[in-house]
């Protein structure tokens, strides 16, 4: 079945190399025995359609569906499903955030980030001297947050959900209860981190294999099973008091971890008001803080609105030149501005002001790059990582469901909890420990998002969705950390400037900047040489880079949705 799937994929893969290929493919239904049911090439749906990082949850989200369930309901399943499925990142030991726009036009946002426990402190990283201990937010009990994720999920049912709320966990319970064969990614992904495992979780045998693992193993997965029937049967009181929260906090204890049984029953995710802007008449609706993809986002579009972008072409040197300016500015202000909007006050109007941007772009210089050294956050009165993760869900009446959730880094701290079969998210690292002092992503940060008890630490992740003249236009987001931005920022030009359809649009080759380090970095061969040469000799640092994101996106189209699912990745669509 892995066969005929990545069959598709490469399928896929081709259709999009060639037009021919294109024609005949369009031109004639492939159906073959896929994950339970049969699947086709068929490229766009009409009933509802879902984008995520396993084929295993997208046939989960894709069920719901088709038994009712809207897409608020198929993002829940989903997510449980991507906590077993892709334990990467996929969680319910992390958090994320929810973009929502229902098929009459109603949008909402849903922040399940974590929170810095009661006990954390601003210094909590640093040594007696004064500098940060390596590793410390990263792979230890104390780089934990409060996770999110499970009371994001029955927040987002409790105002939106239609089937019943057992009916959306059992499917995951039946993944991790029975296993499922893992792919070939996911095998080398648990193989890689099979020693750090071993180091972080004595006594525990978590996703761990003798000699490794090899594509097709099966992963069964007892104690999260039994983790998730507990949040099946209670709901929230199934993750956040009982048991599951005894062993949580008794985990800690044992690693000297600052989460206690108070902090988790005090967490709540917040319903907040959406970033909401234009762009050339589409309406973007967007996470606010304490993301700052949506302001980022904003802010990009602005800043390139009034140039010919789809003149000049995709990836052509003035196209870059520009998309590069526009980044490093945006991520100057944002490791000054952005922080949690409940313990300081982000300053989202000013920011989000045309004017604003326009008088921030005032410097750039066709002939040079302006060096990142002369460009300081405005004023007014890494490196890649794949591992969070994304989905893109809309039902059969139009609602529509955007969902980037994450551990942080791959497979969060590393750090299981004993008995409860489920992985700790390193949330803490998004923090500014230090002024100055890059996080895994090289993002700097200052007092706005410096480390205070109960404070939400400032992501990128920027779930997005789009409307034209009213109506659904297009579902976005991915992971990627420091580059979430930047990837949803050109997979939205790719499509509205640059003429490509949805999956073009995310197979497209990425490059990102993020004012400091002053590099440009790509994804292999997204410049051809003259484009590159052009750059070069303009002053840009170009440093080639791993794949960047796995952007899944949905776009409304004449003929149905259509999914873009990132084959940088297993990333899965499937429609009805
Ligand atoms: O919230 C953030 O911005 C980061 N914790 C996201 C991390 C991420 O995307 C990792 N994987 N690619």
């Amino acid at each position: 079945m892995t066969f005929l799937f990545s069959l598709e994929q490469q399928y896929l893969r081709w259709f999009k190399a060639d037009f021919k290929c294109c024609l005949f493919l369009s031109a004639s239904l492939f159906i073959y025995p896929g994950y339970g049911q049969p699947v086709s090439v068929q490229t766009h749906y009409r009933n509802g359609m879902v984008v995520c990082a396993t084929p295993q949850a997208a046939q989960v989200g894709l069920d719901i569906l088709k038994k009712g369930g809207n897409a608020v309901d198929a993002a829940v399943a989903v997510q449980f499903a991507l906590a077993v499925t892709l334990p990467e990142a996929g969680n319910i030991g992390g958090g994320g955030f929810m973009a929502y726009r229902s098929a009459k036009g109603e949008n909402s946002t849903l922040d399940f980030r974590e929170k810095a426990p009661a006990k954390a402190s601003m210094n909590m990283y640093l040594d007696a001297s004064g500098n940060v201990v390596p590793n410390m937010s990263l792979a230890t009990h104390q780089a934990s947050g409060v996770p999110g994720s499970v009371d994001g999920m029955v927040e987002a049912h409790k105002k939106y959900g239609k089937l019943k709320w057992a009916d959306l966990i059992q499917p995951a319970i039946d993944l991790a209860h029975n296993g499922f064969k893992v792919s070939r990614r996911l095998a080398a992904s648990l193989t890689r981190a099979g020693d750090q495992f071993k180091k972080l979780n004595p006594g525990k045998s978590y996703l761990i294999k003798d000699g490794g693992w090899k594509e097709g193993d099966l992963l069964i997965q007892g104690d999260l099973a039994k983790t998730l029937g507990l949040i099946r049967d209670k709901g929230r009181d199934g993750f956040y008091s009982g048991i599951v929260a005894e062993q949580l906090a008794e985990e800690m204890n044992n690693g000297s971890g600052l989460i206690t049984k108070t902090d988790l029953q005090n967490y709540h995710s917040i319903w907040r008001k959406p970033i909401i802007g234009n762009y050339k008449g589409y309406r973007i609706i967007t996470m606010p803080p304490p993301s700052s993809g949506g302001i980022a986002l904003m802010q990009l579009l602005h800043s390139v609105e009034k140039y010919p972008l789809a003149r000049w072409g995709f990836n052509c040197d003035s196209a870059v030149q520009l998309i590069v300016e526009a980044e490093r500015r945006v991520y100057a202000d944002r490791s000054k501005y952005m922080g949690d909007p409940d313990f300081y006050k982000v300053p989202v109007d000013s920011l989000l002001r045309p004017a604003y941007t326009a008088s921030r772009m005032a410097n750039f210089n066709w002939n040079a790059a302006t060096p990142s050294t002369s460009i300081q956050p405005g004023s007014f009165a890494g490196y890649e990582s794949d591992q969070t993760t994304h989905y893109s869900i809309v039902d059969r009446e139009g609602n529509a469901v955007a969902i980037t959730t994450t551990l942080n880094d791959s497979f969060g701290s590393k750090i299981f909890v004993k008995g409860a079969g489920f992985l700790l998210n390193n949330e803490m690292d998004d923090f500014s420990a230090k002024p100055g002092v890059p996080n895994m992503y090289g993002l700097l940060g200052g007092t706005a998002n410096s480390i205070q008890p109960g404070k939400r630490m400032l992501s990128a992740m920027t779930p997005t969705i789009i409307e034209k003249s009213g109506k659904l236009f297009m579902i976005v987001g991915t992971p990627g950390g420091s580059t979430i931005i930047t990837s949803v920022f050109q997979t939205i030009l790719n499509v509205i400037e640059f003429g490509q359809d949805m999956q073009q649009a995310v197979t497209s080759k990425r490059f990102h900047h993020q004012w400091l380090p002053d590099d440009v970095q790509i994804e292999k061969d997204a410049f051809d040489p003259k484009t590159r040469s052009i750059l070069q000799q303009k002053g840009y640092k170009i440093a080639d880079h791993g794949p960047s994101g796995r952007v899944d996106a949905i776009l409304k189209t004449k003929d149905g949705y259509e999914g873009g699912a990132d084959p940088r990745g297993d990333d899965t669509k499937m429609g009805w």
